[in-house]
């Protein structure tokens, strides 16, 4: 999978990028992530990305030539087959659901704003979806670019070691997972849960669903009503909420 990045502080993502998983994901020829400067398509003496805003008011506004430049330049006749995201704060909230949309594409463009804003028409010529990170304002884009191509990254065949590892993953069936152990048995005087070493499979799977059941009840009760749940599922759940004094 490939992602295009339109940003104006390239440097700060490549760090990041080369790292770890993604950085093992691009040498195995499973993600390609290029990023692109936005101040190399402008054409001036000072390289002018930002201006002040019509109509007055605090801040600067991106620019939208250099970026409808960056972006047409780049994907050239792939316009329009590739999806083309704003990351801004007045997006469609990114969750895993966005994250697997994501992950069928084989090639994303991801436009990183700065200051203030970006100038309308990018959003309403050039983005053809715009994604926001959560309800609150980051100084720019490029965080949220990051977390994108992370969570989408980790969705792709191969990137991740363990094929298994991201359908049990939080929020992957609409539950937040169960607690992990590993050794030492007892550390500090805090034991692991006798059943995780008692090498019966089916009782370990019971109180891994038990556990994550619980833990979306008490943590995250707004995750119950869009989760797949089973029968046995709802019998548990409701042993819960009266073992809870819910
Ligand atoms: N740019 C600034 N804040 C943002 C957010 N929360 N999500 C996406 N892009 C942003």
């Amino acid at each position: 999978m490939r992602f295009d990045v339109f940003t104006l502080i390239p440097e700060v993502m490549h760090a990041y990028l080369q790292a770890s998983v993604l950085g093992k994901a691009h040498a195995a020829g499973l993600l390609q992530v290029e990023l692109h400067n936005i101040r190399h398509y402008t054409h001036d003496r000072h390289r002018t990305t930002d201006d002040e805003p019509y109509g007055g008011g605090g801040g600067m506004v991106m620019k939208p030539e250099p970026i409808f430049e960056a972006v047409e330049s780049v994907l050239g006749d792939e316009l329009g087959r590739v999806p083309i995201i704003l990351l801004t704060p007045q997006g469609r909230v990114f969750d895993q659901a966005v994250a697997r949309e994501l992950a069928v594409q084989p090639r994303l463009a991801l436009i990183c704003g700065r200051y203030e804003g970006v100038d309308e028409r990018v959003r309403e010529h050039l983005a053809t979806d715009e994604l926001s990170i959560g309800d609150y304002v980051l100084t720019g884009g490029e965080l949220p670019a990051l977390v994108v191509i992370d969570a989408v990254a980790r969705l792709i065949t191969g990137v991740l070691g363990d094929a298994a590892a991201t359908q049990q993953d939080s929020h992957a069936d609409g539950l937040l997972e169960h607690p992990h152990y590993t050794r030492p048995p007892e550390y500090r005087g805090w034991k692991v849960p006798p059943v995780l070493l008692s090498g019966d499979h089916g009782r370990i799977a019971a109180w891994r669903r038990e556990q994550s059941l619980r833990r979306t009840l008490l943590r995250r009760p707004d995750m119950l009503a869009k989760a797949k749940l089973s029968p046995e599922d709802e019998e548990r759940l409701e042993r819960i909420r009266e073992e809870e004094g819910l």
